[in-house]
């Protein structure tokens, strides 16, 4: 796989962003006493019982807990997909109440790169032209859109696929066409949810390098939810969820020693 190391990547990203900052101060995420329910009367259920978490700028946090404790909602209330019920939560000092569902749509673009669990690629777009659809929404050209797609592509490993339908491509595949996507815009903030479950050990690693090697900027953040132990050594914190709430946050070796 011809894939860029870590400080390659940031050095890159850094080198190509025009509005080079000092290092930023605050926290890139924070949340504080975060609800947020789904549905009413009987079928009520709370996914978020009052959420505190803080991730620093530069810093890659992930997320674990058993299936249903809230981490697909959380990732959703930070990258501004579901609003919040109650209690603060702010993105680089931005809080998306604050501000109109437009200015929310174009900010987000700008600044967030998500990564699904069901990958969510357009069934009848190639590779490249998934890849590309965060750049076109900016209002980039197609043929310019197109061709970065193709390199942070053959970042992925992917090389040489880039005109392969979804469906011709296998799950692994199709998940590094997805982080690819999440990647393309160089955002400030990439948020995935299991990025690397239908990785191999080796293609896991490799992408977890790249993704290191985006937050590792200084200006950026990345928070990864995540049920695959062999990634556990990438984080600078690891946050543990149960029932809606953050429990414990940790660096790695406290977990899997
Ligand atoms: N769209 C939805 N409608 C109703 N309940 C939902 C919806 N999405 C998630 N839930 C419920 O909210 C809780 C938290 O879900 P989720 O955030 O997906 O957890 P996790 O990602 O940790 O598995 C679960 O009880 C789940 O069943
Ligand atoms: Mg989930």
């Amino acid at each position: 796989m011809r894939e860029m190391e870590g400080k390659d990547m940031a050095t890159a990203t850094k080198n190509s962003r025009s509005d080079a900052k000092p290092a930023p101060t605050g926290l890139a995420v924070h949340c504080r006493g975060v609800t947020k329910h789904y549905g009413a009367g009987d079928n009520k259920v709370m996914a978020l019982r009052g959420v505190d978490l803080e991730i620093a700028y530069g810093q890659l946090m992930m997320l674990v807990g058993p299936s249903g404790c809230g981490k697909t909602t959380l990732i959703s209330v930070i990258a501004g997909i579901l609003d919040r019920d109650e209690g603060e939560c702010s993105v680089f000092g931005v809080d998306y109440e604050t501000i109109s569902q437009r200015q929310r749509t174009l900010w987000r673009g700008q600044n967030i790169g998500f990564v699904f669990q069901a990958f969510n690629l357009l069934p009848t777009l190639t590779a490249a032209e998934n890849a590309a659809v965060p750049l076109m929404i900016l209002g980039e050209g197609r043929h310019s859109a197109v061709k970065k797609a193709e390199d942070v592509l053959a970042r992925v490993g992917l090389e040489g696929r880039s005109k392969s339908l979804p469906s011709q491509l296998s799950g692994g595949q199709q998940q590094r066409v997805a982080i690819a996507r999440a990647l393309v815009h160089q955002p400030r903030l990439i948020v995935c949810d299991e990025p690397t479950s239908a990785l191999d050990e080796h293609t896991g690693h490799s992408v977890m390098r790249l993704l290191k090697g985006v937050a590792m900027a200084e200006d950026r953040a990345l928070v990864i939810v995540t049920h695959d132990a062999r990634i556990f050594s990438f984080a600078d914190r690891i946050a543990t969820m149960n029932d809606g709430v953050v429990t414990r946050v940790a660096a790695p070796d406290a977990l899997t020693h």
